[in-house]
């Protein structure tokens, strides 16, 4: 797996670029190496439009020159957007229908990774999981994954069922609160940890063109400000994948570019020390 991923949210959600460009970003995210791919059901506009992202993603493979078994796809199930909101919904019966909805949506038979979203403050979180075991049990999911936990929840889910990865956000604007000591947790216990929202997300990642720390950096290697955090967030420990989102082919393409960026010790220890508001 590279260390630089793609987060195909953009591509779906408000805001988002046509079909074609579309399939155009996400083929110039597997023509640049990268061999992930992430992607969620309730990446759409609203509960009319579940399967938008990963019926875009399926498409985009379906037309790639290259190796699709190569390329792992991640989704998730957990969410609904009724009238555009996000909102949790972890019942099991809930990610059992999703399920069944995400395998027809990407056209496979077993989805490579499920990764439960959220946990739901409305169902008891080991219930939500168990529902993640018994679809792997019947062989429809490779592996599981969960976002937006805690240490303890991950401990939680690891006397349920094997946990592969976790996704949470990371960044410089967010290192990892909520959720401290998650990274080192999933390193220590050879979990993939998926960084969502890197570069801060699609309002704060501006911010970083002339960030006053990341800037120079930046210059210094003639690299973009957005390459540097995110070659900053896969330095802090080897099972970091980071998963940038993206609506062009020159972003996609710019962050790529991060995986072969190496940050000098003072580098990184700038860029963790640094300010970076979050207003
Ligand atoms: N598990 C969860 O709860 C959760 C929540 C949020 C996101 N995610 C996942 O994480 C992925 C990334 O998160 P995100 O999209 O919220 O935030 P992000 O990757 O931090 O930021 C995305 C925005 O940054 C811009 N950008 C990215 N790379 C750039 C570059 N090299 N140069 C200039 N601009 C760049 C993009 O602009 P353009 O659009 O103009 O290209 C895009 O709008 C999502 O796609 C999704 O897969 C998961």
């Amino acid at each position: 797996m590279t260390a630089v991923g793609f987060g195909a949210m953009p591509l779906s959600t408000s805001g988002r670029p046509d079909e074609a460009q579309g399939v155009k970003v996400i083929h110039s995210a597997l023509d640049a190496g990268m061999t992930l791919i992430d992607t969620a059901d309730v990446y759409c506009l609203d509960d009319n439009d579940i399967g938008h992202n990963e019926r875009l993603v399926a498409k985009a493979l379906a037309a790639w020159s290259g190796d699709r078994d190569s390329i792992l796809v991640a989704t998730k199930g957990g969410l609904t957007r009724p009238g555009g909101r996000w909102e949790t919904d972890g019942r099991p019966a809930h990610i059992r229908a999703a399920c069944e909805r995400s395998l027809k949506a990407l056209r496979v038979d077993t989805i490579d990774l499920y990764q439960f979203h959220a946990p739901d403050p409305a169902v008891p979180f080991a219930d939500s999981v168990g529902a993640f075991a018994e679809l792997r049990q019947e062989g429809k999911l490779r592996w599981v994954g969960l976002s937006n936990v805690s240490v303890n929840e991950i401990e939680t889910a690891q006397g349920i069922v094997e946990v592969a990865a976790v996704q949470n956000r990371f960044s410089p604007f967010f290192h990892e609160l909520p959720h401290d000591g998650v990274i080192k947790y999933c390193t220590d216990n050879k979990i993939g940890y998926l960084a969502y929202s890197p570069v801060g997300g699609g309002r704060l990642n501006k911010k970083l063109p002339g960030h006053p720390v990341v800037g120079p950096i930046a210059e210094a290697h003639s690299a973009s400000t957005h390459a540097v955090v995110l070659a900053w967030a896969v330095a802090r420990a080897p099972n970091v994948i980071v998963i940038p989102g993206a609506r062009t082919v020159e972003h996609v393409l710019d962050s790529a570019g991060a995986a072969e960026l190496e940050l000098s010790p003072e580098e990184l220890q700038a860029i963790e020390e640094g300010e970076f508001s979050t207003a």
